[in-house]
């Protein structure tokens, strides 16, 4: 759905996601002309400018988030920013150019991005804007998603790690959580953590129906 169409409608948000995967990785943006150079400032020009012309296209109520991710399915070492200052510039960047919020995809929400700091990913997007962040990272469960979708059974952990969770939200570190297998194995996930009923919750698993390595994006 286009962002023009949906904004009259009953949705009321779009994320750019591959625009920025792709075109901000030096492993895929190979371009010489101005949306491709050494720095992430040239590497971040393509889905800066979808970023205004979705907005050009909504108006100004129109909620944009942006998904970034350093990951990539061909290459989980992939990084398309390499230090601090550069996650900086891209996300000072994306948000002149229009974006509300940022979705900040990680295989595990806890790990450190970074040598000398426990920030995950999202901390770090968070410390550098005044948007609101969103993370993501196998919440309540043991193993990432790729090995959800390479076959891998995981084992939900119930309230194991979520303490770990709380601390870095209420740390500041992001705004919201996005939960995506353990809600898939379970849609009361929610209710059922809240109530404290872990031992409910029904495990996720690799052959769900849901699960098609065809949607994954990062
Ligand atoms: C069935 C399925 C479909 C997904 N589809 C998308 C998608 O279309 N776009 C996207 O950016 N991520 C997609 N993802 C990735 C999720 O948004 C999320 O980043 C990933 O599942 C990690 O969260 P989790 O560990 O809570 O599952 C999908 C994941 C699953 C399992």
């Amino acid at each position: 759905m286009t962002p023009r169409r949906s904004a009259p409608t009953a949705w009321n948000c779009t994320r750019p996601t591959a625009s920025c995967s792709t075109s901000s990785w030096p492993g895929t943006n190979l371009r010489t002309d101005r949306y491709g150079g050494p720095s992430i400032a040239d590497r971040a020009t393509f889905v800066a400018e979808v970023a205004q012309a979705v907005r050009a296209a909504t108006g100004p109520d129109f909620v944009i988030s942006v998904r970034i991710s350093q990951w990539k399915e061909s290459d989980y070492d992939a990084r398309i920013v390499e230090e601090p200052d550069q996650l900086g510039q891209l996300i000072t960047m994306l948000r002149a150019a229009g974006a509300d919020m940022f979705h900040v995809s990680t295989r595990r929400f806890w790990t450190p991005e970074w040598d000398g700091s426990d920030l995950g990913l999202a901390g770090w997007a968070k410390s550098f804007t005044d948007a609101p962040v969103i993370a993501v990272g196998s919440v309540g469960l043991d193993v990432d998603v790729m090995a959800s979708l390479n076959g891998e059974e995981g084992q939900p952990t119930g309230g194991t790690r979520i303490g770990e969770l709380v601390r870095r939200f209420q740390r500041g570190d992001f705004d919201l959580v996005s939960v995506g297998r353990s809600q898939i194995g379970d849609p009361e996930w929610i209710t059922k953590m809240t109530d404290h009923r872990t031992s409910d919750i029904r495990a996720f698993r690799a052959g769900d129906p849901w699960l098609s390595h065809d949607v994954v994006a990062t």
